[in-house]
């Protein structure tokens, strides 16, 4: 592996705050949040315009995030994801409730979170007019890293996700997904022993988004950096979250492994079908099956005990069901079923979950 800048003598965190040892690393709470609310207030409407009601987008959320821990956060839009992380790091201030990061209140002392957490809002404009490397640099200069370590630091992650031959180009030249990149590398310089970002991997490539995680993989493996992460990918986070809660209109509806949550659907089949054109609704058994199936486009898909899914499965590939088929799939229910089957009307609304 290639060597990296060490924190030295004068690493803006102090070591105390990054707890090394191995119990700690099972055991240890980073982040409690207990009952946080948080409301947005009613707007008036002016000159014709529709008022907006009161919001009350986190409504008595509490977490325990264990440190080394990757812990996603998933929900439809609007379920209050956002205002919770702005509200962990120190940024909403909010109506009630607790948060401690590493035995700091960030209620009573929001200014600490800047030393604890590095943060990657879900929208980031502040840096769009420096360059990339400028960005980087600056972001380390701000957390307290001397000259020369944030140019080494800079370097050091530019170079690990690939961003050094846009390291002259200025954010705001970057195309949707590069910027993202940048502003991921600009969150990592000048090392936190949490991360707190917000879907970081909207709008990359399959590429840049394996480059995310390896990055956060890397500094979890070798410096138990502890993980909080907004993402709708629910097929990327099977993979990458150790836990998950799901929020629905600010609440935490669910809070387990994503095998823990896939054992709720445990014993169901996941059944796709996709239609050539459109699905032959004057077949008795195929105008059945859709009431039990999400749809969207030409794709169905059903979750259904086994016995059912055998007769779904003969009835469409049987008879005049088969010439309107494109393609069929079985198999067990993926964390995406999981998310569909929990939520409510918030959820089902959502078709497409799979943003990036
Ligand atoms: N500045 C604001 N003023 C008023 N209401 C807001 C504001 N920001 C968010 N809201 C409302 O608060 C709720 C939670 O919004 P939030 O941005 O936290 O959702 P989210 O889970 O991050 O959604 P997304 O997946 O779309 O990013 C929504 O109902 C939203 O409309
Ligand atoms: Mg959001």
């Amino acid at each position: 592996m290639r060597p990296r800048a060490q924190s030295g003598a004068s690493d803006p965190v102090p070591s105390y705050l990054v707890s090394t040892g191995t119990a700690q690393a099972q055991t240890g709470t980073v982040c409690a949040v207990r009952d946080l609310v948080r409301t947005y207030p009613a707007v008036r409407g002016r000159r014709g315009a529709a008022a907006i009601p009161e919001v009350r987008a986190t409504d008595g959320i509490s977490l325990d995030v264990r440190q080394g821990e990757i812990f996603g956060l998933l929900g439809p839009n609007g379920a209050g994801k956002s205002t919770l992380v702005r509200q962990l790091t120190g940024l909403m201030r909010p109506d009630s409730g607790s948060v401690d990061v590493l035995g700091h209140d960030l209620v009573r002392h929001p200014e600490r979170a800047s030393r604890l957490i590095g943060y990657l809002g879900q929208e980031s404009t502040a840096l769009d007019e420096l360059t990339v490397s400028l960005a980087a640099e600056t972001t380390g200069r701000l957390r307290g890293l001397p000259v020369r370590q944030a140019r080494a630091a800079r370097d050091d992650v530019l170079e690990e996700l690939g961003l050094t031959e846009l390291a002259g180009r200025p954010l705001k030249r970057l195309s949707g997904g590069q910027r993202r990149l940048a502003c991921f590398a600009a969150t990592l310089v000048g090392e936190r022993p949490v991360l707190v970002l917000d879907e970081p991997t909207t709008g990359m490539d399959p590429v840049a988004r394996r480059a995310v995680w390896a990055a956060v993989d890397r500094r979890r493996a070798e410096r138990g950096v502890t993980v909080l992460l907004v993402t709708h990918n629910v097929i990327e986070a099977e993979t990458v979250l150790d836990r998950v809660a799901v929020l629905e209109r600010g609440k935490v509806i669910a809070c387990d492994t994503p095998h823990g949550l896939k054992e709720q659907v445990a014993g169901e089949v996941r059944v796709e079908l996709v239609w050539r054109e459109r699905a032959p609704m004057d077949v008795p058994e195929v105008a059945a099956l859709r009431g039990s199936a999400t749809e969207s486009g030409r794709r169905w898909v059903l979750r259904l005990a086994p016995d059912e899914a055998r007769a779904a499965v003969a009835a469409v590939t049987g008879g005049a069901a088969f010439a309107a088929l494109d393609d069929f799939t079985l198999a067990t229910p993926s964390l995406e079923d999981v998310y569909l089957a929990l939520g409510g009307d918030a959820v089902r609304a959502t078709e497409g979950l799979v943003k990036a």
